[in-house]
């Protein structure tokens, strides 16, 4: 494809901007503007034309509580008296899943086939059992979630210390994989992020995981934290590794729109590689296996390690939709964030389905070189892109299309071409941030290049 950049230009801009240029696109809230649906009463013919389009479907359900915010915390998670909206919370979520329900669900031919299932959050467990009950059973009541796939909820350690029956209930219903931040084993450093949990809790949680019937154990980890040195970070990996879960997850410190968004400046791109690779290092030694650049371990062979909502949305680009307050859609020509998104309130979500209306607070009709700079930046979170699957996605030849871009890619060293897949290389892992906006659209490289560095 052509591109009136020069690809140097782009790179060296990705890579001084390492901050934005990651896995999540548009690179701001407002890249998508020009093509926003400014009109609510459009939303439910837009959204069933899309639907129209989607052979296979995914769903993610946001629950935006927790016992408290870590500061360090992106995601949209309520605090104040919103805490105690639980319950009117689950009430419209349940209306809300109906909506959709009604213009994808599951009794009329040619329904797209639910493929993954993943309960987020905040934390999910904070919500009562009856609660996740009555979310199960409408989720089942307009879906049809029969397909064999890999449902997945979150849960903290605390919550796993001091809910074995709710765990017990949650694989019940039917969801064989959860996933459990325990983020560091650095008290202090918990301390500073106002985060309960350490050394003490983090094996019973583990305990009851597995007593309740569990099999399939994420871990997350984070680095890229201020106050995080080297051997901090190690005795972390080793201490989650020593809890035997199948799968560990490292997490980036993201800082944009966080409590701590000032320590970014802190953090240099060499610090984070380098944790980065002290980390595979120790979790490939154990037998936690990923392409380097990858951030989930899986020590299960043939495994990939994430939910199939996950796996589905970076190897295929599976279009899905974001049930709850400030959840993301990605459908097959759209992206959409339900409202709540920006002040992570639920209290307009919840408005706006008294009103009747899809709780949307934007959402954007793609062209499809916007689709394509979506999943191509998402597909770098698992470090390859697999040309069969984009051609099943989007009907275009990957190599074609991107002859140029993967030609220089390949040239530098950045990306290794094989028959069905381009896959990044160590050091193409180092300069991800100058890779992923090659693959840009004009409009997000014009962006790209306008943006001026963090002061
Ligand atoms: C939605 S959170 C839910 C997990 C659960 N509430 C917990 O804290 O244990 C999923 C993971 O995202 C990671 N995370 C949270 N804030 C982040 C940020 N600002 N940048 C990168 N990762 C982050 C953490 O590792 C966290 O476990
Ligand atoms: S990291 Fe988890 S527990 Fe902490 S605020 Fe975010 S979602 Fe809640």
């Amino acid at each position: 494809m052509e591109t009136q950049y020069d690809l140097n230009d782009l790179f060296d801009k990705g890579m001084e901007l390492f901050h934005i240029t990651n896995t999540a696109y548009p690179l701001t809230p407002v890249s998508l503007m020009q093509y926003k649906i400014t009109d609510r009463e459009k939303y439910r013919g837009f959204l069933e034309a899309d639907f129209e389009k989607c052979t296979q479907l995914s769903l993610y359900v946001h629950v935006p509580f927790c016992k408290s915010r870590c500061k360090f915390c992106e995601y949209v998670v309520v605090s104040g008296d919103e805490v105690e909206l639980k319950q009117a919370y689950v009430d419209h979520l349940l209306t809300e899943i109906k909506m959709y329900g009604e213009l994808v669900g599951r009794n009329s031919a040619n329904k797209p086939k639910i493929v993954g299932f993943d309960i987020g959050g905040g934390t999910p467990t904070e919500l009562e059992i009856p609660q996740l009950e009555a979310l199960m059973t409408a989720v089942n009541e307009q879906f049809d979630l029969s397909n064999f796939f890999t449902k997945s909820i979150e849960t903290t350690p605390i919550n796993a210390v001091r809910q074995f029956d709710k765990l017990k209930i949650i694989r019940e219903l039917g969801i064989p994989r959860i996933s459990m931040g325990v983020q560091t084993v650095n008290a202090k450093l918990l301390e500073n992020m106002q985060r309960e949990g350490g050394i003490a809790i983090y094996r019973e949680a583990v305990d009851n995981i597995r007593r309740a019937g569990f099999t399939l154990l994420n871990i997350d980890l984070m680095y890229g934290f201020k106050d995080q040195d080297y051997d901090d970070f190690v005795n972390t990996v080793n201490y989650a590794i020593s809890l035997e879960p199948e799968y560990i997850t490292l997490y980036e410190m993201r800082y944009k729109l966080t409590k701590i968004s000032s320590d970014a400046s802190y953090v240099s791109k060499a610090k984070l590689n380098k944790q980065y690779r002290l980390a595979f290092e120790i979790l490939e030694q154990n037998g936690y296996i990923a392409n380097y650049g990858k951030n989930t371990f899986s020590r299960i062979p043939y495994d990939e390690g994430t939910s199939s909502y996950l796996t589905r949305r970076v190897i295929n680009a599976t279009p899905y939709i974001g049930l709850g307050a400030g959840a993301q859609s990605f459908g097959h020509d759209y992206l959409a964030y339900n409202t709540g998104a920006a002040n992570k309130s639920i209290v307009k979500y919840m408005s706006d389905i008294d009103e009747g209306y899809f709780p949307i607070q934007d959402i954007y009709d793609l062209p499809l070189e916007e689709s394509i700079a979506k999943a191509v930046s998402v597909m770098f979170y698992f470090g390859y892109i697999n040309y069969r699957e984009f051609y099943e996605r989007f009907k275009i030849d990957f190599v074609k299309r991107f002859y140029d871009v993967l030609k220089y890619a390949d040239d530098w060293g950045l990306l290794k071409l094989e028959s069905d897949r381009c896959i990044i290389t160590k050091n193409g892992v180092t300069h991800m941030n100058g890779l992923i906006p090659l693959f840009y659209s004009e409009r997000s490289k014009a962006e790209l290049m306008k943006t001026k560095p963090l002061s």
